[in-house]
């Protein structure tokens, strides 16, 4: 076959214009997010173990809380029924309450010594807490990246047609970190403060449920402080960081093209344009420090006179039962309930402001650092369109075992009424009705315009593409009815623009064979 008669066989282009293309670039399918439990879908049991040893952790870590504030109450009973003991016999009286010197050391040896169970509980608990769930993060983050990027390399080509290439790289690994911080997420510390917190009331409540309500009467004013305080302080912080954004990109853009701005002598008006967008942080910036200092003022006047009603009350109600000669209301009970009810205020403040909504600050505002809830649910985003691909069946599979792979092997290459155009372009045909015959050891020169497709005839011997109608046959063979890998590995291919991989040149030339 002459070169002239390849130019015979039909082949069209049409020049698709830019905009098509870009129509085109855009169209991925949105995906629903993954639950929350679905996050975890490729945990491996390794993964669930270490996250239940964290779990265990968090909770006996929360358990500490209430158990010291228990313990602590007690001590406060037996000083002071030691020293009502003392008075006592200092003045004669017999007490059924009395403590001698020895009981006293007694009771105190005895709370050490579950002091000290309770400090190796605690480092413990801790400990596991803290080290198992970024274990098990990190490791599910390494078998979703894997995965990911096996399934990424056993896509169709046209997969990556419809992939804006140049960020593609970039956006996957922005993608994964926000997997990771979904997963890495202070899940540990969410149980351990509910946990905490429950725990607190419900000892509150045990020791003396009159004073609890008394305590807690002031906490739905001090919660709706803070939350109104967090919300106003979280659309200020918002406004100060588009407005800098903004600002930052004033400056950004003067800058790289500074010999214009220098050429036109337009200096002045930059500086100008930077500060009227400059102004706007400035000002919400005062106004969020307005807000935190006077929410911060309500918080602790709240606070405050809800310690001083409770002591009020919580002697009340001391004095009340000693003279009625019952134990319901001792000093060490009311620090018990005391301890208890600010332990549990603790905690839901530190669940609300590291895990629910941490307000942004300066430093985060550079980060992009959004608050842990929102990082949750962003990950269950992500992980959709992650978890989407690592799934993903491709149309043409390299890793599929089926197909034939003939024993003989002597390349008879012949293009068979082939149809073809590309899946991101369909409306221009590239090949119609196209056929070629290529006999074992001819060697033929395709010749013909740029874009007339040479290189696309290339590309559907490699199964690059498979045609819209008509087929490819090696030897007889259909290529679609070939294992895949099988074919690929019989083809030698040195493109317009070589590619060396970063390692040796003996390695280099060595890739392409497995068995070299
Ligand atoms: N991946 C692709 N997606 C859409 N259109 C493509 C793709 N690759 C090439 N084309 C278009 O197909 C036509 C043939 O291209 P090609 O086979 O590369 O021509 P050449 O003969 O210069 O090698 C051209 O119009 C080109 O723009
Ligand atoms: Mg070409």
């Amino acid at each position: 076959m002459s070169l002239l008669d390849v130019t015979v066989y039909k082949m069209k282009r049409k020049q698709a214009n830019s905009k098509d293309l870009e129509e085109n670039t855009n169209d991925e399918p949105k995906v629903r997010a993954v639950s929350f439990l679905q996050l975890f879908k490729y945990a491996k049991r390794e993964d669930k173990v270490f996250m239940g040893i964290g779990v265990i952790g968090s909770i006996l870590a929360s358990m500490s809380w209430p158990i010291l504030n228990a313990l602590f109450g007690s001590i406060v009973d037996v000083f002071v029924n030691y020293e009502k003991g003392r008075n006592a016999t200092l003045n004669g009286i017999e007490d059924i309450d009395i403590i001698t010197s020895e009981e006293f050391m007694g009771e105190v040896y005895n709370l050490s010594i579950i002091l000290f169970i309770g400090w190796v509980v605690i480092t413990l608990s801790n400990y596991l807490m803290t080290t198992f769930f970024p274990l098990a993060a990190l490791n599910q983050i390494h078998t979703i990246k894997i995965k990911y990027f096996e399934s990424v390399l056993k896509q169709e080509i046209s997969w990556f047609d419809s992939k804006s290439s140049g960020d593609f790289a970039s956006r996957v690994s922005a993608d994964l970190k926000r997997v990771e911080d979904g997963l890495n997420e202070k899940l540990g510390l969410a149980i351990y403060s509910i946990v905490a917190v429950c725990l607190n009331l419900i000892l509150a409540f045990i020791y003396g449920w009159k004073l609890t309500l008394v305590v807690l009467a002031i906490s739905p004013f001090t919660a709706i402080a803070t939350a109104i305080m967090n919300k106003v302080q979280a659309s200020f912080a918002r406004k100060e960081m588009e407005s800098y954004a903004s600002a930052g990109n004033v400056a950004e853009e003067v800058i790289s093209a500074v010999r214009t701005v220098y050429a036109f002598g337009g200096e002045a008006k930059e500086v100008n344009r930077y500060e009227k967008n400059l102004v706007p942080a400035m000002r919400s910036g005062i106004k969020r420090n307005f807000i935190t200092g006077l929410g911060n003022g309500v918080l602790y006047s709240t606070l405050y006179f809800g310690m001083a009603l409770g002591i009020w009350f919580g002697v009340k109600l001391t004095i009340g039962s000693m003279e009625e000669h019952s134990d319901e209301y001792t000093i060490g009970k009311i620090v018990i309930i005391f301890w208890s009810v600010l332990s549990a205020g603790y905690n839901i403040e530190s669940f609300y402001l590291r895990v629910i909504f941490p307000v942004p600050t300066r430093s985060k505002i550079q980060g992009a650092a959004a608050p842990h809830f929102e990082a949750i649910n962003m990950a269950r985003g992500t992980a959709a369109v992650i978890f989407d691909i690592i799934e993903r069946k491709p149309k043409i599979d390299i890793s599929s075992k089926s197909g034939k792979t003939p024993q003989t092997f002597s390349a008879d290459i012949e293009f068979k009424d082939i149809h073809f155009s590309y899946p991101m372009r369909p409306e221009v045909n590239i090949l119609e009705t196209f056929n070629l015959k290529i006999n074992a050891g001819e060697t033929v020169a395709l010749v013909g315009p740029s874009g007339c497709g040479k290189s696309t005839l290339i590309q559907l011997i490699q199964r690059f593409y498979d045609p819209i109608s008509g087929g490819v046959f090696i030897d007889g063979h259909d290529i679609k009815d070939l294992n895949l890998g099988w074919l690929r590995e019989q083809i030698g291919v040195v493109g317009q623009e070589p590619v060396l991989f970063d390692t040796s040149i003996k390695e280099n030339i060595s890739l392409g064979s497995h068995n070299a």
